[in-house]
């Protein structure tokens, strides 16, 4: 496995690899890496002869209130999980490599941003202005960089997935997109590197999103509960449990618009505060 930190060391490593004709698959993160991660890693390894993994907390998704300066980072413990999960090649490059004069001008490091409209709008969207943009810019300016064969996402952040795979789309990127499912704790909670932030009690009652969740599906499955009621009563069960309810939405799972009777594939999005921490999770159905 090699590390490296410069476009110009990644694009000379690619370069010999694509010499030989071998496929890249990639998979972004931010690095703080779990098994939810690495089961994205082993998926990018089934379908690909090289494996790139970026490192990069990336400042342009975070909002000026958001935990940009404590997300952790914890770049040695995550080398020897990728190593120990057959990785190529690791890219960490600095924010400055990636926004060149960031550090002078923190509100605009590129004049060009990637918007894709309407699936960004709601959900995460609503709650997070600007994230999905610094999002899908990232990954573009990475897919550039790497110009991988295939890129895995996990569908724990089933709306950023979404958003990716309609930009890839869009803008004839040629990179297929492979999403991977969700990994959970014993629990159920979906694992995610802010349930470091957590303590034993809260990560107990934090599995409750996912109970509750399921439960939503059952009552959709069964046709007991219309979607309105559905919604309603998941707020209030979450919020007797001591969750600050950000969002809890049924919506079409291609368009992610408010479902509608005759949809047949359907996805339940949540966001919940538990204290000060964020946690999103989701379900899917087909009815
Ligand atoms: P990050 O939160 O580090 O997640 C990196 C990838 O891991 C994403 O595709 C995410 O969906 C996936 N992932 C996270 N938790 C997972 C779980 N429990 N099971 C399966 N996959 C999981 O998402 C980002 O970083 C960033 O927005 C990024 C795409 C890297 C752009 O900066």
């Amino acid at each position: 496995m090699i590390i490296v930190k410069t476009i110009a060391e990644l694009q000379d490593a690619l370069f010999q690899q694509r010499q030989q004709a071998k496929t890249i698959g990639f998979v972004p993160t931010m690095g703080n890496l779990h098994h939810g991660h690495l089961s994205l890693v082993d998926k990018a390894k089934e379908v690909a002869d090289i494996v790139v993994v970026s490192l990069f907390v990336n400042p342009t998704q975070f909002g000026p209130n958001e935990d940009f300066d404590s997300y952790p980072r914890t770049f040695e413990a995550d080398c020897e999980k990728l190593h120990n999960h057959n990785t190529d090649i690791v890219f960490a490059p600095s924010v400055e490599e990636v926004y060149p004069g960031f550090a002078q001008n923190k509100t605009q490091p590129n004049l060009t941003k990637v918007h894709v409209a309407e699936l960004g709008k709601d959900h995460c969207g609503a709650a997070r202005p600007g994230h999905f943009d610094g999002v899908t810019t990232i990954v573009s300016k990475l897919f550039n960089m790497v110009r991988p064969d295939f890129a895995v996402f996990g569908q724990k952040d089933f709306q950023q997935l979404a958003i990716i795979r309609r930009m890839v789309q869009d803008l004839n990127i040629p990179v297929t997109i492979i999403g991977a499912p969700i990994l959970r704790e014993e629990n159920g909670l979906a694992m995610s590197s802010r349930n470091g932030y957590l303590s034993q009690e809260q990560k107990d009652q934090a599995a409750g999103i996912h109970r509750v969740l399921t439960w939503a599906k059952e009552q959709l499955i069964t046709h007991k509960l219309s979607f309105d009621s559905v919604e309603q009563s998941a707020v209030e069960q979450l919020t007797n449990q001591g969750f600050r309810v950000d969002y809890f939405n049924v919506s079409n799972a291609d368009t992610l618009q408010v479902a509608e009777v005759s949809d047949k594939k359907l996805v339940i999005l949540a966001a919940a505060y538990l204290g000060k921490v964020r946690l999103i999770d989701n379900v899917t159905l087909t009815i």
